[in-house]
């Protein structure tokens, strides 16, 4: 198995180095409108939201916002296969402007705007981070009527172009099999409260123009592209920052494509992209020890599994999970057009195969 990894230095706006309908899942986490943090990239891609904001009108600024990302997001529409899907990571924004709080409610219009582009909603995840300052508040304090819900998660929404992916050819139905994941991590990536993801550092090194990332943490984006996607399949995050989402792709063994506005951010993204197939082999590894260790204790408990997995020799909780096999990529190397490359050890060869009996 092959897989390649590809960084446009371009807007999320125009996408067409990509062809129409060659991706299967959008992983992405645009710029949140109306956090402060952005204001001045929104601001450069359309000047009327920088005096929307001078002025204090924050809906007005909030929904020009969106009506840049929804330029994103028909691109989005273009490239995805039918019954291709989208994760976006978003949070929503709290902010005083002029006196006057409010919540400006991102989740909601993203969701709109792929509603109105035809997309089934499916069931979101909400992604609560530990918090440093559960005691911070927000308002009048101790005295009601003015005092403010305290805001600590994001939403992870999760959305379907038309009808369910039909996989429609023994080859198909191999690869997803190949690419099943272990029932009690099922149980886990499907609750719809994330709890155990932290956040990840957000400083950015010298010679970007930025000083923090806002990069999602790489096991969010690994485990989206591990429920919503199958080994070989094409990635793109359209708002690829420090490339997380390209990383995540490399260590499920899916091809992806990133595109970035800030140039500044390629030669990071380079840099995660050398360092993804040893972070692979690590995550990889410590999968298969929690597995054993799943083993391990329901063994104690008396409890038997059913079923063995045809790679790794190892006990499966269901039928499910007999060709289960985790992709393991060996060194990548970059390609005269730029691409960088993965090669992945066989089914069954690889070091990690040995580490749970
Ligand atoms: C929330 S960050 C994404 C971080 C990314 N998930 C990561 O892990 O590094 C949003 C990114 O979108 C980029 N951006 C903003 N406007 C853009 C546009 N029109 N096209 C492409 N990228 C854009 C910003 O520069 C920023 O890096």
């Amino acid at each position: 198995m092959q897989t390649k990894y590809r960084i446009h230095h371009a807007s999320a706006f125009d996408t067409s180095p990509l062809a129409a309908g060659s991706v299967d899942l959008v992983v992405t986490s645009p710029p949140y409108p109306m956090v402060a943090m952005w204001d001045l990239v929104f601001a450069e891609q359309d000047p009327q939201i920088g005096d929307l904001l001078e002025g204090g009108d924050g809906e007005g600024a909030c929904a020009r916002m969106h009506g840049l990302l929804e330029h994103a997001w028909d691109e989005c529409d273009r490239v995805l296969k039918p019954g291709g899907m989208v994760c976006v990571n978003i949070g929503d924004a709290t902010r005083s402007l002029r006196d006057d709080f409010r919540l400006y409610s991102n989740h909601t219009r993203v969701l709109n705007a792929f509603q109105a582009r035809g997309y089934a909603v499916l069931p979101d995840i909400l992604w609560r981070k530990p918090t440093n300052a559960p005691n911070k508040f927000l308002g009048s304090g101790m005295l009601p009527v003015g005092a403010y819900v305290t805001y600590e998660h994001e939403y992870i929404l999760v959305l379907r172009k038309g009808p369910r992916r039909l996989f429609d050819s023994p080859e198909a139905r191999r690869r997803r099999r190949q690419s099943a994941f272990f029932w009690e991590e099922r149980n886990v990536w499907f609750s719809d409260v994330w709890l155990d993801i932290r956040g990840t550092p957000q400083h950015l090194p010298g010679q970007a123009e930025r000083q923090r990332s806002a990069a999602f943490p790489l096991e969010l984006a690994h485990r989206l592209i591990c429920m919503f996607s199958v080994q070989g399949d094409h990635i793109l995050d359209p708002f690829a920052g420090t490339g997380t989402t390209l990383v995540a792709a490399l260590a499920a063994g899916r091809s992806a494509t990133g595109i970035e506005r800030d140039g500044s951010l390629a030669a990071v993204c380079r840099r995660a992209l050398e360092a993804a197939p040893q972070w692979a082999r690590s995550h990889t590894q410590a999968r298969l020890e929690r597995h054993a260790q799943f083993l391990a204790e329901r063994e104690q408990a008396g409890r038997r599994v059913r079923y063995a997995n045809t790679c790794y020799g190892f006990g499966v909780t269901t039928r499910q999970e007999v060709d289960l096999w985790l992709p393991l990529p060996k060194q990548g190397q970059w390609t005269a057009d730029g691409d960088y490359e993965a090669e992945y050890e066989l089914p069954g060869t690889g070091p990690a195969t040995g580490a749970v009996s």
